[in-house]
């Protein structure tokens, strides 16, 4: 494998979509640690990581492990033995890994031992004996609250209009621009079945494991289960490419690849999916959860009428008109079609035009590293100006140059919008 083996990046507390609650517990008495590991083996949503038995003191920290590799969501601390010292271990948590969700266990309901748990840095009391009813009311609610606090990353989708119009070459650009001059975390998904492009447009062609991999094992889902999967591009870009042409394609549920994009939402900042040409199921999981679908064509008579009866398509899978945009790739002017007959012909406005740079395009895939564009060329300032475009979506193109919404705002003011078409 290329690259699909980067550190552990820190998850702790993050209640992944998808992946099971971790707890650890202190402290606690034998009967609560037994009913709690009932209520784990009950279901998948919860898993029981670790226990220690004895409270910390001012001396005595968590163990290394245990905060190294970040493997806890929620800490069960039992304050019955010695409310002093579950005091002390309450704020040592709270302050080295305050990500952790704090519940106290006690079979004391007074309202101001409960008041001082909370002061401690407990999000939640539970009283002794731990019902299952209770434990999941409690994980629910901390789990809702963090969710809350957590990004959902901007899902693009790009489709071709026709094979070849240039989908991967223009999702790898915009890929290392996000990633390398924005800064965001970001990822590229290969939806190809097979035979698909971007893992040789990025020279990332050693690897093992593709997204439908990872979609076939949609109930496994976590941060660190997702590190072995992914590729990683020098820009910054992170890849998970197409089954390799050798591999045997994994059939995946439409589900497992509807909850796997979820997932990565909650994984990115910004998440472009590179889709094979038509509307089949599994590319509509992908247009469903869209922020934007960017339909790529080129300036010949038969992808313009592809666009109009994708756009018709879209209309009527009930997405939102606004959301979509069309770039017309290697337009030149001397082009025997005039943009406004492109527009006519699909019945809408062209959202972006990227130049025709055959030479350049082809230096740059054999590079496999778009991100290594000297930024002054024609292609370079086109791909900046439809990235500002595609960060702020189409529909902000009519309010441009003071446009801030999306990703834009994340961007900062240098990224405000500036089309130069
Ligand atoms: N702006 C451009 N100028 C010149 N050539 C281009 C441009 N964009 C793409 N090409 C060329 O078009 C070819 C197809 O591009 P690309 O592989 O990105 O298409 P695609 O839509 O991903 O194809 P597929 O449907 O097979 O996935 C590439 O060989 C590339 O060199
Ligand atoms: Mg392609």
């Amino acid at each position: 494998m290329d690259g699909q083996n980067r550190d552990n990046e820190s998850s702790q507390g993050q209640f992944q979509l998808g992946a099971p609650v971790r707890l650890m517990t202190i402290g606690l008495d034998p009967k609560s640690a037994n009913d709690l590991a009932e209520f784990a083996a009950s279901t998948p949503l919860v898993r029981l990581q670790a226990g220690l038995i004895d409270y910390l003191s001012e001396d005595r920290d968590l163990p290394e492990q245990w905060t190294r590799n970040s493997q806890f969501d929620i800490c069960v601390l039992d304050f019955d033995a010695d409310r002093n010292r579950a005091r002390i271990t309450a704020e040592k948590i709270h302050a080295d890994l305050p990500d952790i969700a704090l519940f106290a266990v006690s079979k004391d309901s007074q309202p101001d031992l409960i008041i001082q748990a909370m002061r401690y840095g407990c999000s939640e009391y539970l009283l002794k004996p731990l019902s299952n009813d209770q434990l999941l009311q409690s994980i629910a609610r901390v789990a809702a609250r963090k969710r809350e606090s957590q990004t959902i990353g901007r899902l693009i989708v790009l489709l071709g209009a026709k094979g070849g119009a240039g989908v991967t070459m223009i999702a790898t650009h915009l890929g290392a621009i996000f990633a390398k001059r924005y800064k965001r975390r970001t990822l590229l998904i290969d939806m190809h079945p097979s035979m698909g492009d971007a893992e040789l447009y990025l020279g990332l062609i050693k690897y093992q494991y593709s997204f439908r991999d990872l979609a076939e094992n949609a109930d496994r889902l976590d941060r660190e289960f997702l590190q072995s999967f992914v590729l990683h591009h020098r820009s910054g870009l992170d890849l998970l490419p197409a089954p390799a042409f050798s591999q045997s394609v994994p059939r995946v549920s439409l589900e497992n690849i509807g909850a796997t994009l979820d997932f990565l939402r909650y994984c990115y900042e910004v998440l472009l999916v590179d889709c094979p040409p038509g509307m089949s199921e599994e590319t509509q999981q992908a247009i469903r959860r869209a922020d934007q679908v960017c339909l790529v064509a080129v300036p010949e008579v038969a992808t313009l009428r592809n666009v109009a009866r994708c756009l018709d398509h879209l209309v009527r899978i009930n997405y939102p008109r606004e959301k979509v945009g069309v770039v017309i790739n290697r337009w030149t002017k001397r082009h025997s079609i005039t943009d406004q007959q492109i527009e006519e012909a699909i019945r809408a406005p062209i959202l972006w035009k990227l130049p025709n740079q055959y030479l350049e395009v082809i230096r740059i895939i054999n590079d496999g590293d778009p991100s290594s564009n000297s930024g002054d060329s024609e292609l370079s300032r086109s791909f900046d100006g439809l990235a500002r475009c595609l960060a702020s979506g189409p529909e902000a193109k009519k309010d441009a140059p003071k446009a801030s919404r999306g990703l834009l705002g994340l961007f900062g003011a240098d990224a405000a919008v500036s089309r130069r078409q």
